[in-house]
């Protein structure tokens, strides 16, 4: 008994340390980058796994359409990034290769397909998942994820802190003993204010007079409660917005209440809570194959799908079928990331008519329905209709 908990509280202090550090570096974090002074903008494309490298694959043919002109400018420069599959994540026990993680690194923003998440007693050796691993190594601190569904007048977007919560040390819990494991949540201040900002600047730039700042604050004291005082101390800055206080309970209610939920524009949430809710969120636009999802940094920054791979479709060889929305929503967010708001307007607009309004081809996963190249060409000639006036 002693002994274990020796070794736990050894462990602990391991991770106090590690985490200490992390606060450090994000204190010393600079601006974020301005695309508009990179002589080139370096767009990584990585599979993924299942039916990650057949949506992934389309969303990036989509976007080479819209950037052509770049492209031949040498403005843009598109990257495939091999590598990133559960089989060779497994044989090197780790979440990303080194190889794959040098690649990335090599890029300014990342499209990224959805990747395998192990878990135990699965036929995988239980290596944390890719994605978490990715906003942890590129520092992707901002997970922003809208959901619209004007019909409904649902217009939310979803600022999830995404590096720090009970995903900072997920995979570093302590097993003190067969009786007894522990697992850890943890919130620093820098990391609470960068993403309080970020979602309050958005507000701001975008005119949304609404902020929701949603956490458990009162069972969860400690980290809950920094978090929701840093966001509330935040907050003064922006007189102009309305800043209200939720639980995450009462929230996931709040968004089904069809008289209170149009109310709510921007929410900003801890990590895990803003895993569930934004879920639960895109299951009202169609579920969460239609969603998008950026993940951003000061340096770098990846979108993707806000789904996993689908390994059953693939099992079953349906992939060529498998719906290639949510990437297509990412790559309208990577395009205004990068500064052509323009291009993610259009292609915005085209996915609109194609989801929602013409839907002359219709994806149903299965041979009942469009394959996923096909709509990438309806979107693409829709686009193109758009272009010439015509749509
Ligand atoms: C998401 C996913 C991931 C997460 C999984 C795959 C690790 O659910 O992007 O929301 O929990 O963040
Ligand atoms: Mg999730």
């Amino acid at each position: 008994m002693q002994d274990n908990i020796k070794a736990a509280l050894e462990k602990f202090e391991k991770l106090l340390v590690s985490q200490l550090e992390r606060a450090e570096r994000i204190k010393a974090d600079k601006d974020f980058v301005d695309y508009s002074k990179l002589d080139t903008i370096i767009i990584g494309v990585c599979g993924g796994d299942g039916i990650g490298p057949t949506i992934t694959n389309e969303a990036a043919r989509v976007l080479k359409f819209l950037l052509k002109d770049e492209v031949s400018a040498g403005k843009v420069e598109f990257r495939n990034i091999e590598g990133l599959t559960i089989e060779n994540r497994a044989a090197v026990g780790k979440a990303i290769p080194d190889d794959v993680l040098a690649e990335l690194k090599k890029c300014h923003v990342i499209l990224k397909g959805p990747t395998t998440t192990p878990q135990a007693g699965d036929k995988w050796p239980n290596i944390e998942s890719a994605n978490v691993a990715m906003r942890k190594e590129l520092d992707l601190f901002a997970n922003v994820r809208p959901v619209k569904v004007p019909a409904l007048g649902i217009d939310w977007t979803f600022f999830r802190e995404n590096t720090e919560g009970a995903y900072a040390l997920g995979s570093s819990g302590i097993h003190v003993s067969d009786d007894l494991a522990i697992d850890f949540t943890v919130t620093t201040a820098e990391g609470s204010r960068r993403i309080a900002r970020l979602a309050f600047e958005y507000a701001r730039k975008n005119k949304k007079d609404r902020v929701s700042i949603v956490t458990k604050a009162n069972v969860i004291k400690t980290t809950d409660g920094k978090f929701l005082n840093i966001c509330k101390e935040i907050s003064k800055d922006y007189p102009e917005i309305t800043t209200d206080e939720w639980y995450i309970d009462i929230m996931t209610a709040k968004l089904i209440d069809d008289k209170r939920r149009r109310d709510f524009k921007v929410f900003i949430l801890p990590n895990l809570y803003g895993d569930i809710i934004t879920d639960e969120a895109a299951e009202f636009q169609g579920g969460v194959g239609t969603a998008g999802s950026g993940n951003i940094g000061k340096r770098y920054a990846m979108f993707e799908a806000i789904h996993g791979s689908a390994p059953r479709m693939v099992s079953e060889g349906r992939e060529i079928y498998a719906d290639p929305s949510s990437m297509l929503r990412a790559a309208v967010m990577l395009l205004s990331h990068i500064g052509h708001q323009d291009k993610a307007d259009l292609l915005s607009r085209a996915l609109d008519i194609c989801m929602f309004e013409e839907r002359s081809l219709v994806i149903t996963g299965r041979n009942t329905g469009a394959t996923c190249r096909e709509y990438g060409d309806y979107v693409m000639s829709t686009v193109e209709n758009l272009a010439k006036g015509l749509a």
